[in-house]
């Protein structure tokens, strides 16, 4: 599944769902929350699901009680994943990817994104982030840096229609880079609109109910907003492991039992050469080591474009800190290339470290 992925131009791979009840079972659980008895596989049913029910279903599934439930429908599949990153199976959560249905005057509009008190993201004082596309974007700094290869796995729930925001997937020219990205629209990391319009882009085939898309933190996405109307809602359901050392991809090329950071960056090293994106990992690593010319000039090797100082510096301290670009701040990141950072938990830097045997 890894290998596929890195070797995918579009940084993909899918595989079937291992019990075909699954998906059935969910749309069970989900018309049980909605009272309802859609069936989603039917255009015209589906066309019934309207706003209140889209946030019905991202409010329900988030409880315990249901992510349980989603836990055990998918536990073969999750297992599988888990087993593959090594990683303890109750560390993630399930989360709900709706689209809602649109007008496209009002979507196709320039439009800045802002948050709320609590630091949620949104489209539109009026009206839910379902009923606007996904901008497109790359997934690194999401989760606070914490992995370039943390692993996506896409379930979707309902079939690919034509009229529906279909999460779309862009083609990589080259190796695996970040894309120019800039907050100019208050979206941490929206790609440009001018590489988003080099881009191509495709609908994948496994996009549809009984297969489960995987992507990584360098898959390039966003969801379709075509000129036309939205009038078919969609959903999927989206887990996002994050691996907490890097024994997978050190297994993968036979490398055991390394025992000190020097040892890790000359392993990464070799990896890199067929793996771009761990050059951020090496990045991370080689500042361990107060190696600080070395990790900055592995960390531009990332992306695809001459990157600004203050990015760069950015990067590395979410490396440490856990933070993502929105939360960092300039005393997070005055001193990056200058004095060695603290290590948070569950950060990209901690993952190094817990690679030690
Ligand atoms: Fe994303």
């Amino acid at each position: 599944m890894l290998n596929k992925i890195y070797s995918s131009k579009y940084r993909i791979s899918s595989q079937k769902i291992k019990d075909t009840r699954s998906i059935g079972m969910t749309w069970n659980v989900i018309n049980s929350i909605l009272k309802t008895n859609i069936k989603y596989k039917n255009k015209q049913d589906l066309q019934k699901l309207n706003d209140l029910h889209i946030k019905k279903i991202e409010k329900n599934l988030k409880l315990d009680k249901y992510q349980s439930v989603l836990k055990k429908i998918f536990r073969k599949d999750l297992d599988a994943i888990s087993k593959k990153i090594n990683i303890n199976a109750l560390n993630y959560r399930i989360s709900v990817q709706a689209k809602g249905k649109w007008n496209s005057d009002k979507v196709n509009k320039p439009r800045k994104v802002f948050y709320n008190k609590k630091g949620h993201m949104h489209e539109d004082k009026n009206n839910y982030n379902f009923n606007f596309p996904t901008r497109p974007h790359q997934d690194l700094n999401n989760n606070g840096f914490r992995s370039s290869s943390a692993l996506i796995s896409y379930i979707t729930l309902t079939p690919s229609f034509e009229d529906s925001s279909l999460l779309e997937i862009g083609k990589f020219t080259n190796k695996a880079k970040l894309l120019k990205f800039s907050n100019k629209n208050n979206y941490e990391n929206e790609i440009i609109d001018a590489e988003a319009k080099k881009t191509t882009w495709i609908v994948p085939k496994s996009l549809k109910p009984g297969s489960i898309l995987f992507m990584d933190t360098f898959t390039i996405h966003r969801s379709s907003s075509s000129s036309l109307n939205v009038n078919t809602p969609r959903l999927a359901l989206n887990i996002k492991i994050q691996p907490n050392n890097l024994d997978y991809i050190f297994k993968k090329f036979g490398f055991h039992k390394i025992k000190d950071l020097k040892t890790i960056t000359k392993k990464l090293a070799i990896i890199v050469k067929k793996i771009n994106s761990f050059n951020y990992e090496l990045a991370i690593a080689y500042y361990l080591l107060k190696d600080f010319s070395k990790s900055k000039k592995t960390i531009k090797k990332i992306f695809a474009y001459n990157v600004d100082d203050i990015t760069i510096k950015k990067f590395i301290a979410g490396g440490f800190l856990r933070k993502d670009l929105r939360s960092l701040n300039n005393s997070d990141y005055k001193k990056v290339f200058k004095s060695s950072l603290p290590v948070e938990k569950l950060s990209c830097a901690d993952a190094i470290l817990n690679s030690i045997s």
